[in-house]
């Protein structure tokens, strides 16, 4: 199905999401489309052309400047979350829960994730973590809270795991990663995020598990792809990771529309006389 039959179809839902999976869907060999939006301006250019739209925890390090995304609290994810719903009426709206919100217990997950969920009117709710995680995983969906699952590389535990490298490229790892993405699944994931997962171990998941697997730096062999949209569109210039393939260079277009501006201005080209108000002429007798 083309992404236009798919807004003709209507709004996306998690059983529609999930009934694109690749293998269970051989006539429409098309993969699921992500991106993240932390905003409703860019979440109305992307809501036309995406099946889901991921407001990441990355927000803080994209749009914050902060070093990790550790700082991220609730409340600024519900923000966020609620301006992004504001400007999509189409795709799949998924919330990352942050750091310090879930882990605890499946009850501090709960509250956390159902205010999430009322606040913000967005459909699903996205944790990181592996086998630990599938009580959590289970409590949610079993009351009604859909759940995006993130294993590989997990950002909010990135010093216990050794920061930013491909995970599964020695056999026990690549065994854990099956077995997660097995338990997740079972306890009720309604797909898996993989994060810089070698594509032989990508490859084996996607094809052993019966929910999608969205990809970022994790190989065409997952059912779906995602990445930040700010690394996809030039936007953000810290660094940017092997996985990414930069679009546009929106940051150039910025700056060069600033640069003109701030030159207009010193030299007294901008505003012309269509950019001022006139005063009304005094009716004669
Ligand atoms: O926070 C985020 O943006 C993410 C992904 C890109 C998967 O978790």
């Amino acid at each position: 199905m083309s992404k236009q039959n798919a807004v003709a179809a209507g709004k996306m839902t998690v059983p529609k999401f999930q009934a694109q999976k690749l293998r269970l869907n051989p006539e429409n060999n098309k993969p699921l489309v992500c991106l993240t939006a932390y905003s409703k301006p860019m979440a109305q250019l992307l809501d036309p052309h995406v099946d889901m739209i991921l407001v990441g925890d990355s927000l803080g390090m994209v749009l914050y400047g902060f070093d990790t995304t550790l700082p991220v609290t609730l409340d600024m994810m519900i923000l966020h979350a609620a301006a992004v719903k504001r400007g999509a009426s189409n795709a799949l709206i998924v919330v990352d829960m942050p750091f310090s919100t879930y882990q605890a217990s499946p009850e501090q997950a709960y509250t956390n994730a159902a205010r999430v969920m009322a606040e913000t009117g967005c459909s699903a709710v996205k944790i990181e973590g592996g086998e630990y995680m599938a009580d959590t995983v289970a409590f949610l969906s079993e009351r009604g809270i859909p759940v995006l699952c993130h294993i590989g590389l997990m950002p909010q535990s990135l010093e216990s795991a050794g920061g930013y490298r491909a995970h599964g490229r020695e056999e026990q790892e690549a065994a854990k990663l099956l077995r997660e993405a097995r338990i997740l699944e079972e306890a009720g994931a309604f797909a898996i995020v993989l994060e810089g997962v070698v594509e032989p171990v990508a490859a084996k998941i996607t094809a052993e598990i019966s929910i999608p697997t969205i990809g970022i730096g994790a190989s065409p062999a997952c059912d779906g792809q995602i990445l930040v949209t700010d690394d996809v569109i030039g936007l953000f210039q810290d660094f940017t990771p092997k996985f990414v393939k930069t679009y546009a260079d929106i940051g150039r277009s910025i700056s060069d529309a600033i640069a003109t501006y701030a030159d207009d201005v010193r030299n007294h080209k901008f505003p012309e006389s269509q950019h001022c108000f006139g005063v009304k002429k005094a009716r004669s007798a």
